[in-house]
């Protein structure tokens, strides 16, 4: 097989890109990403010379085909990704979530690609009440609340739309939160460590009882191997943990003890405007279907994921300087 996977130097993409390799160590691996700030030719360092790495936009129609040829598959992670990045600068995530998605939906259909795999969040589906067992399906109806979730159900509607016009093979997955190595420290879990790792508190944002679930980067990667292999082309499969539910404050908690530290790393600050309370998938469908299921506990997760940060120290501080720091400072100073 011959792939082409966009976005593969950023968080997600990165994992996918090296569990592929180990998986099917003889397929061929394109990977096209324009390194905006999350994404790091560092995170593919170990398998530079396995793959092919193309730097361009998947908004750039030309770039996009010239990267697309001889490809058989396509799994599109490139994507603005951060809700609160959203909030302040929502253009750039409709020109890429959206426009770039239809470029490379366009592309698939010139090159005829055996199968488009687009990579997408349960965030799309809105939120769910803090009182309320209910978990989504596959059937819940889209109710976007951020600029990022709803770029990324309108990319999900393209994707569904060119199925049914052009008969482009296609599958969709919707995923819970990530976490796992070479995470941009402006998410949760990265950032919690990190600033513990540098001596400093974790912004929580008040009062901390929303609830998301926790899923390692590895049972996101074979979710999608599944669905590569024994999905059905048109259908949408959740992919997400099995953990109890907890809220951000527990979570928290959770690390700050495997850290061997106290409340006192808490900094309660000012809450993120329309921030959706809680997120909550029921994955039965790719587990009875595709028969995946997902390794990892949220302990063990938060173990691996503290182990590694403490052990790649140099790449998050690399990462946390530039245009990390200039960021940071905006986006909790007043609050
Ligand atoms: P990330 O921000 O770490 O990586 C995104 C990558 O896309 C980066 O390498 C970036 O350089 C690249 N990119 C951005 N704009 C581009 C453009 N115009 N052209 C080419 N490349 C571009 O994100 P991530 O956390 O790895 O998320 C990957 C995908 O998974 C996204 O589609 C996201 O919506 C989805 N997802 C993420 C999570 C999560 O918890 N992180 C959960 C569910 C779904
Ligand atoms: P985040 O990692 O940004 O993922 P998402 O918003 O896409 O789910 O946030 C996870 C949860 O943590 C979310 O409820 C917001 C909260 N949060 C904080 O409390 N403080 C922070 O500094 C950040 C970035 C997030």
């Amino acid at each position: 097989m011959k792939l082409l996977i966009t976005g593969g130097a950023g968080f997600i993409g990165s994992n996918f890109v090296r569990y592929w390799l180990e998986k099917h160590p003889g397929d061929s691996l394109v990977v096209l990403d324009k390194l905006a700030y999350a994404g790091n030719l560092e995170n593919l360092a170990e398998v530079a010379d396995k793959i092919k790495f193309i730097r361009g936009d998947i908004c750039e129609p030309l770039e996009v085909l010239k990267a697309m040829e001889g490809c058989d598959t396509v799994v599109h992670f490139a994507a603005e990704s951060h809700v609160d990045r959203s909030i302040k600068d929502p253009g750039v995530f409709v020109r890429t979530n959206v426009l770039g998605t239809l470029v490379l939906l366009q592309s698939a259909v010139t090159c005829g690609v055996k199968r488009f795999h687009h990579v997408s969040t349960d965030e799309v589906f809105g939120q769910i009440d803090l009182s309320s067992s209910e978990r989504w399906t596959e059937e819940s109806p889209y109710n976007p609340r951020s600029p990022y979730s709803a770029s990324k159900a309108g990319s999900d509607h393209l994707v569904r739309a060119y199925y049914q016009t052009y008969g482009l093979p296609v599958t969709i997955s919707n995923c819970a939160n990530n976490i796992g190595p070479y995470m941009f420290p402006e998410k949760l879990v990265p950032l919690a460590i990190t600033n513990v790792l540098e001596g400093k508190k974790i912004p929580v944002y008040k009062p901390g009882n929303q609830v998301r679930e926790w899923l390692y980067v590895e049972d996101h990667c074979s979710g999608i191997e599944a669905i590569l292999e024994k999905g059905k082309t048109g259908q949408t499969y959740f992919i997400g943990p099995d953990n109890p539910e907890y809220s951000n404050l527990e979570v928290i908690n959770k690390l700050l003890k495997i850290m061997g530290k106290g409340e006192e790393f808490i900094d309660f600050v000012g809450d993120r405007p329309g921030h959706d309370q809680k997120y909550a998938l029921d994955h039965s469908k790719i587990s009875k279907e595709l028969g995946w299921q997902p390794r990892y506990g949220l302990e063990e997760s938060l173990r691996k994921c503290v182990a590694w940060y403490e052990a790649n120290r140099e790449w998050w501080q690399k990462v946390k300087s530039g245009e990390y720091l200039d960021y940071y400072e905006k986006q909790y100073a007043k609050r």
